[in-house]
């Protein structure tokens, strides 16, 4: 089936590892130029040039999607490599788990910036190159969490946060041809939760409550989002797509 992706542009925030990094792998195999944009400069640019070595279109930039000027200056590099930005996935974030009563000012904003703040700074520079090109396409990363969680105030916070800024951002954008909507994953197989403390009794956990008994791939993520930026997808906005394994 063709995605009808060919030559598209796609900024992918946080694509330098686990999730974004599989972003990045589906959107280039569907012949996505895309830009790998992380805080860790030298991770972005061994992804970057991992794809350019498998014959793809790759463009690492440092970025700290928290910062306005350093997000305005990821969007000038894109525009003076390609001169134009067709996807944006919002995918950068981050945990910093414990329960309230414990929770620093710090832990609270650090967490509820790079998703919330980071996905406003990168759209507000995202949308005047789709409203001019009549098509875009935003897909923010998400998560089961949105839920809630015991020990995550912050983190559910942020990701529920985003689904509200999706559909809000889905109902401004419309007619611009530009859809947005929310992927939220559930337990992914990514070096960020291979470090959780109780990672093994976390992994025993989700197979034994998850219709589908595995923890998540990557790619289980990153397929999704390359069907949701697709042309197949024209019609499908402000929504939410959980890959979780059937398990909410
Ligand atoms: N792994 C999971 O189980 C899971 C589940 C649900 C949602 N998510 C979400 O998916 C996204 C990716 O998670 P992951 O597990 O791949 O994490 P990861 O730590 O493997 O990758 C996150 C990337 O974001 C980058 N980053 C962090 N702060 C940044 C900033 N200020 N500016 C730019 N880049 C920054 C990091 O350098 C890193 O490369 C996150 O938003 C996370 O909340 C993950």
């Amino acid at each position: 089936m063709d995605l009808g992706l060919e030559g598209r542009v796609a900024v992918v925030t946080g694509g330098a590892n686990g999730i974004g990094a599989s972003v990045c792998d589906c959107l280039t195999a569907e012949g996505v130029k895309v830009v790998v944009a992380d805080i860790n400069t030298e991770l972005a640019q061994r992804k970057a040039q991992e794809l350019i070595d498998a014959g793809r279109e790759a463009l690492a930039v440092g970025v700290d999607v928290t910062d306005a000027a350093s997000v305005k200056a990821l969007f000038e590099s894109v525009n003076n490599k390609w001169g134009r930005v067709d996807v944006l996935v919002n995918n950068a974030g981050f945990t910093r788990d414990m329960r309230i009563t414990k929770m620093q000012l710090d832990d609270w904003n650090s967490v509820v910036d790079v998703i919330l703040k980071g996905a406003f700074l990168c759209t507000r520079e995202a949308i005047p190159y789709f409203s001019r090109q009549n098509w875009g396409r935003i897909i923010n990363i998400s998560s089961r969490a949105h839920l809630g969680n015991a020990g995550q105030a912050n983190y559910s916070a942020a990701k529920a946060g985003i689904i509200g800024f999706t559909k809000a951002m889905a109902l401004e954008n419309g007619r611009f041809n530009v859809t947005v909507n929310a992927v939220a994953p559930g337990i992914i197989n990514t070096e960020a939760v291979l470090r959780l403390p109780h990672y093994e009794k976390i992994r025993e956990a989700a197979e034994k409550i998850t219709p589908i008994p595995r923890i998540g791939e990557p790619r289980d993520v990153g397929a999704v989002v390359a069907f949701l930026a697709s042309e197949l997808a024209s019609y499908v906005t402000g929504d939410v797509l959980h890959v979780t394994g059937g398990r909410y």
